[in-house]
Protein backbone atom coordinates (compact mmCIF):
# COMPACT_ATOMS: atom_id res chain seq x y z
CA UNK A 1 0.00 0.00 0.00
CA UNK A 2 1.05 3.67 -0.32
CA UNK A 3 -0.68 5.97 1.43
CA UNK A 4 -1.14 9.19 1.66
CA UNK A 5 -2.76 12.16 3.26
CA UNK A 6 -4.97 14.75 1.97
CA UNK A 7 -7.14 17.52 3.10
CA UNK A 8 -10.82 17.70 1.81
CA UNK A 9 -11.40 20.64 -0.64
CA UNK A 10 -14.80 19.04 -2.46
CA UNK A 11 -18.21 18.11 -1.31
CA UNK A 12 -18.23 15.61 -3.44
CA UNK A 13 -15.17 13.14 -1.67
CA UNK A 14 -17.36 12.84 0.83
CA UNK A 15 -19.69 9.81 -1.02
CA UNK A 16 -16.33 7.49 -0.53
CA UNK A 17 -16.19 8.78 2.41
CA UNK A 18 -19.48 7.87 3.79
CA UNK A 19 -18.48 4.54 2.55
CA UNK A 20 -15.42 4.14 5.29
CA UNK A 21 -17.39 5.45 7.98
CA UNK A 22 -20.09 3.23 7.41
CA UNK A 23 -18.37 0.53 7.41
CA UNK A 24 -15.54 1.22 9.95
CA UNK A 25 -18.40 1.79 12.54
CA UNK A 26 -20.24 -1.43 11.91
CA UNK A 27 -16.89 -3.23 12.43
CA UNK A 28 -16.88 -2.74 14.78
CA UNK A 29 -20.40 -2.57 15.45
CA UNK A 30 -21.50 0.80 16.75
CA UNK A 31 -24.56 0.33 18.86
CA UNK A 32 -25.82 3.94 18.87
CA UNK A 33 -25.20 4.14 14.95
CA UNK A 34 -29.05 4.56 14.17
CA UNK A 35 -28.64 7.69 16.32
CA UNK A 36 -26.11 9.63 14.50
CA UNK A 37 -27.01 8.23 11.63
CA UNK A 38 -30.87 8.07 9.80
CA UNK A 39 -30.70 4.19 9.10
CA UNK A 40 -33.91 4.63 6.87
CA UNK A 41 -34.41 3.07 3.20
CA UNK A 42 -31.26 1.07 1.35
CA UNK A 43 -26.96 1.25 1.82
CA UNK A 44 -26.91 3.55 -0.92
CA UNK A 45 -29.81 5.80 -0.02
CA UNK A 46 -28.19 6.04 3.75
CA UNK A 47 -24.50 6.56 2.23
CA UNK A 48 -26.00 9.45 0.15
CA UNK A 49 -27.72 11.02 3.13
CA UNK A 50 -24.68 10.72 4.96
CA UNK A 51 -22.43 12.24 2.52
CA UNK A 52 -24.78 15.24 2.17
CA UNK A 53 -24.88 15.83 5.73
CA UNK A 54 -21.19 15.86 6.36
CA UNK A 55 -20.64 17.88 3.09
CA UNK A 56 -22.78 20.95 4.91
CA UNK A 57 -21.66 20.83 8.38
CA UNK A 58 -18.44 21.09 6.64
CA UNK A 59 -19.08 23.64 4.41
CA UNK A 60 -21.23 25.69 7.24
CA UNK A 61 -18.08 25.29 9.52
CA UNK A 62 -14.52 26.65 8.65
CA UNK A 63 -13.06 25.61 12.13
CA UNK A 64 -13.93 21.82 10.46
CA UNK A 65 -11.17 19.91 8.55
CA UNK A 66 -11.94 16.63 6.83
CA UNK A 67 -8.73 14.56 6.38
CA UNK A 68 -8.58 11.27 4.27
CA UNK A 69 -6.08 8.47 3.48
CA UNK A 70 -5.96 7.64 -0.43
CA UNK A 71 -4.21 3.94 -1.52
CA UNK A 72 -2.12 5.27 -4.47
CA UNK A 73 -1.24 1.49 -5.48
CA UNK A 74 -5.08 1.33 -5.28
CA UNK A 75 -6.55 3.51 -7.87
CA UNK A 76 -6.32 5.68 -5.11
CA UNK A 77 -9.10 4.35 -2.82
CA UNK A 78 -10.27 6.11 0.12
CA UNK A 79 -9.26 3.90 3.11
CA UNK A 80 -9.29 6.13 6.03
CA UNK A 81 -10.75 9.94 7.14
CA UNK A 82 -11.26 12.02 10.13
CA UNK A 83 -12.36 15.27 11.08
CA UNK A 84 -10.77 17.63 13.24
CA UNK A 85 -12.44 21.12 14.65
CA UNK A 86 -9.81 23.70 15.49
CA UNK A 87 -10.77 26.49 17.24
CA UNK A 88 -8.19 28.99 17.71
CA UNK A 89 -10.43 31.01 19.78
CA UNK A 90 -12.58 30.15 22.04
CA UNK A 91 -16.02 29.13 20.13
CA UNK A 92 -19.16 30.50 20.89
CA UNK A 93 -21.19 28.94 22.74
CA UNK A 94 -24.70 27.82 21.01
CA UNK A 95 -27.90 28.71 23.60
CA UNK A 96 -29.89 26.78 20.53
CA UNK A 97 -31.18 23.59 21.93
CA UNK A 98 -29.71 20.12 19.22
CA UNK A 99 -32.01 19.37 17.07
CA UNK A 100 -30.63 15.77 14.99
CA UNK A 101 -32.20 16.73 12.10
CA UNK A 102 -31.06 13.62 9.81
CA UNK A 103 -33.52 11.83 12.10
CA UNK A 104 -37.22 11.44 10.83
CA UNK A 105 -39.05 14.88 11.80
CA UNK A 106 -41.77 13.87 14.66
CA UNK A 107 -40.06 10.79 15.42
CA UNK A 108 -39.14 9.64 18.99
CA UNK A 109 -35.58 8.95 17.85
CA UNK A 110 -35.26 12.12 16.86
CA UNK A 111 -35.96 13.71 20.41
CA UNK A 112 -34.33 11.08 22.08
CA UNK A 113 -30.94 12.07 20.10
CA UNK A 114 -31.35 15.79 20.10
CA UNK A 115 -31.53 15.41 23.75
CA UNK A 116 -29.03 13.00 24.51
CA UNK A 117 -26.65 15.24 21.91
CA UNK A 118 -27.50 18.23 24.17
CA UNK A 119 -27.37 16.35 27.41
CA UNK A 120 -23.23 16.01 26.37
CA UNK A 121 -22.82 19.27 25.15
CA UNK A 122 -24.39 20.59 28.44
CA UNK A 123 -22.06 18.54 30.39
CA UNK A 124 -19.16 19.53 28.20
CA UNK A 125 -20.07 23.30 27.59
CA UNK A 126 -17.72 24.80 30.32
CA UNK A 127 -14.39 22.99 28.86
CA UNK A 128 -15.24 23.83 25.92
CA UNK A 129 -15.08 27.84 26.05
CA UNK A 130 -11.26 27.85 25.72
CA UNK A 131 -9.13 27.38 22.37
CA UNK A 132 -8.85 23.96 21.56
CA UNK A 133 -9.28 20.88 19.18
CA UNK A 134 -11.41 18.54 19.01
CA UNK A 135 -11.09 14.64 16.98
CA UNK A 136 -14.78 14.30 15.71
CA UNK A 137 -14.46 11.46 13.27
CA UNK A 138 -11.60 9.27 12.38
CA UNK A 139 -12.05 5.72 11.23
CA UNK A 140 -10.08 3.43 8.88
CA UNK A 141 -12.07 0.88 6.72
CA UNK A 142 -12.05 -2.83 8.25
CA UNK A 143 -9.81 -3.76 5.18
CA UNK A 144 -6.91 -1.78 5.87
CA UNK A 145 -6.55 -1.76 9.44
CA UNK A 146 -3.50 -1.92 11.04
CA UNK A 147 -1.79 -0.11 7.86
CA UNK A 148 -0.90 3.45 9.92
CA UNK A 149 -3.65 5.12 7.87
CA UNK A 150 -5.62 6.40 11.11
CA UNK A 151 -2.08 7.17 12.50
CA UNK A 152 -1.34 9.47 9.75
CA UNK A 153 -4.95 11.03 10.31
CA UNK A 154 -3.90 11.26 14.06
CA UNK A 155 -0.27 12.95 13.36
CA UNK A 156 -1.89 15.60 11.65
CA UNK A 157 -4.10 16.81 14.47
CA UNK A 158 -1.58 16.33 16.89
CA UNK A 159 0.99 18.37 14.65
CA UNK A 160 -1.74 21.12 14.60
CA UNK A 161 -2.36 21.15 18.13
CA UNK A 162 1.57 21.26 19.62
CA UNK A 163 2.04 24.19 17.05
CA UNK A 164 -0.81 26.33 18.51
CA UNK A 165 -0.32 25.13 22.00
CA UNK A 166 -3.76 23.80 22.52
CA UNK A 167 -5.27 20.94 24.67
CA UNK A 168 -7.13 18.12 22.24
CA UNK A 169 -10.99 16.83 23.03
CA UNK A 170 -12.66 13.80 22.05
CA UNK A 171 -15.87 11.73 22.70
CA UNK A 172 -14.15 8.61 22.55
CA UNK A 173 -16.36 5.05 21.83
CA UNK A 174 -15.27 2.41 23.97
CA UNK A 175 -13.20 0.86 20.90
CA UNK A 176 -11.00 4.25 20.67
CA UNK A 177 -10.78 4.19 24.22
CA UNK A 178 -7.10 2.23 24.46
CA UNK A 179 -6.23 3.80 20.66
CA UNK A 180 -6.04 6.87 22.06
CA UNK A 181 -4.84 6.35 25.54
CA UNK A 182 -1.46 5.17 23.33
CA UNK A 183 -1.45 8.75 21.62
CA UNK A 184 -1.11 10.25 25.08
CA UNK A 185 -4.64 10.72 25.61
CA UNK A 186 -6.44 10.71 29.06
CA UNK A 187 -9.46 9.20 30.43
CA UNK A 188 -11.87 12.16 32.05
CA UNK A 189 -14.59 10.33 32.46
CA UNK A 190 -17.29 8.01 31.34
CA UNK A 191 -19.89 10.49 29.18
CA UNK A 192 -23.18 8.79 29.95
CA UNK A 193 -26.48 11.13 30.27
CA UNK A 194 -29.53 9.64 32.28
CA UNK A 195 -32.55 9.73 29.70
CA UNK A 196 -35.22 8.44 31.86
CA UNK A 197 -38.30 10.79 30.97
CA UNK A 198 -41.61 10.34 32.85
CA UNK A 199 -44.14 7.98 30.63
CA UNK A 200 -41.69 6.75 28.11
CA UNK A 201 -42.74 4.78 24.67
CA UNK A 202 -41.79 1.59 23.84
CA UNK A 203 -39.75 3.26 21.62
CA UNK A 204 -37.77 5.64 24.26
CA UNK A 205 -37.27 2.22 26.03
CA UNK A 206 -35.30 0.48 23.67
CA UNK A 207 -33.70 3.55 23.03
CA UNK A 208 -32.46 4.11 26.39
CA UNK A 209 -31.10 0.41 26.62
CA UNK A 210 -28.53 0.71 23.87
CA UNK A 211 -25.26 1.27 25.10
CA UNK A 212 -23.51 4.31 24.41
CA UNK A 213 -21.37 5.56 27.39
CA UNK A 214 -18.41 7.23 25.59
CA UNK A 215 -15.18 8.42 27.13
CA UNK A 216 -14.31 11.83 27.48
CA UNK A 217 -10.57 11.99 26.95
CA UNK A 218 -7.86 15.17 26.39
CA UNK A 219 -4.43 15.42 25.39
CA UNK A 220 -2.50 18.43 26.60
CA UNK A 221 -0.04 19.57 23.90
CA UNK A 222 3.63 18.69 24.23
CA UNK A 223 6.74 21.09 23.64
CA UNK A 224 9.30 20.25 20.75
C1 LIG B 1 -9.24 2.88 15.84
C2 LIG B 1 -8.95 2.88 14.34
C3 LIG B 1 -9.29 4.27 13.77
C4 LIG B 1 -7.47 2.55 14.11
O1 LIG B 1 -7.21 2.62 12.72
P1 LIG B 1 -5.92 1.97 12.02
O2 LIG B 1 -5.72 2.66 10.70
O3 LIG B 1 -6.04 0.50 12.00
O4 LIG B 1 -4.75 2.37 13.03
P2 LIG B 1 -3.20 2.44 12.69
O5 LIG B 1 -2.83 1.32 11.76
O6 LIG B 1 -2.83 3.81 12.24
O7 LIG B 1 -2.59 2.17 14.11
C5 LIG B 1 -2.04 3.23 14.85
C6 LIG B 1 -1.45 2.67 16.12
O8 LIG B 1 -2.49 2.41 17.06
C7 LIG B 1 -2.45 1.07 17.48
N1 LIG B 1 -3.85 0.66 17.59
C8 LIG B 1 -4.73 0.45 16.60
N2 LIG B 1 -5.93 0.10 17.09
C9 LIG B 1 -5.79 0.13 18.46
C10 LIG B 1 -6.64 -0.13 19.55
N3 LIG B 1 -7.94 -0.47 19.36
N4 LIG B 1 -6.15 0.00 20.80
C11 LIG B 1 -4.85 0.35 21.01
N5 LIG B 1 -4.00 0.60 20.03
C12 LIG B 1 -4.45 0.49 18.77
C13 LIG B 1 -1.70 0.32 16.38
O9 LIG B 1 -1.08 -0.81 16.94
C14 LIG B 1 -0.70 1.37 15.97
O10 LIG B 1 0.38 1.44 16.89
P3 LIG B 1 1.88 1.80 16.43
O11 LIG B 1 1.82 3.16 15.76
O12 LIG B 1 2.66 1.82 17.72
O13 LIG B 1 2.26 0.72 15.50
C15 LIG B 1 -9.80 1.79 13.60
O14 LIG B 1 -9.65 0.57 14.29
C16 LIG B 1 -11.28 2.10 13.47
O15 LIG B 1 -11.72 2.71 12.48
N6 LIG B 1 -12.10 1.68 14.47
C17 LIG B 1 -13.55 1.92 14.44
C18 LIG B 1 -13.87 3.38 14.64
C19 LIG B 1 -13.24 3.94 15.91
O16 LIG B 1 -13.20 3.29 16.95
N7 LIG B 1 -12.73 5.19 15.81
C20 LIG B 1 -11.97 5.83 16.86
C21 LIG B 1 -12.78 6.27 18.00
S1 LIG B 1 -13.96 7.53 17.64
Amino acid sequence: MALQLSEVISEHEFTSIAHVLYAAFHEPFNPFYELLNNTQGTYEEQIQAKAARHAEAWKDDPARHWLKITDSSNNNEVIAAASWLIYEEAPESSKAPIDAQWQPEGSIIREFTSRWLGAIVGSQQHALQKPHLVIDQLATHPSHRNSGAANMLLQWGLEQADRLGLEIMVNAVPAGLTYYQHFGFVDKGVVDPDMTIEEPSDEWKRLQKIDKHLYWMTRPPTCS
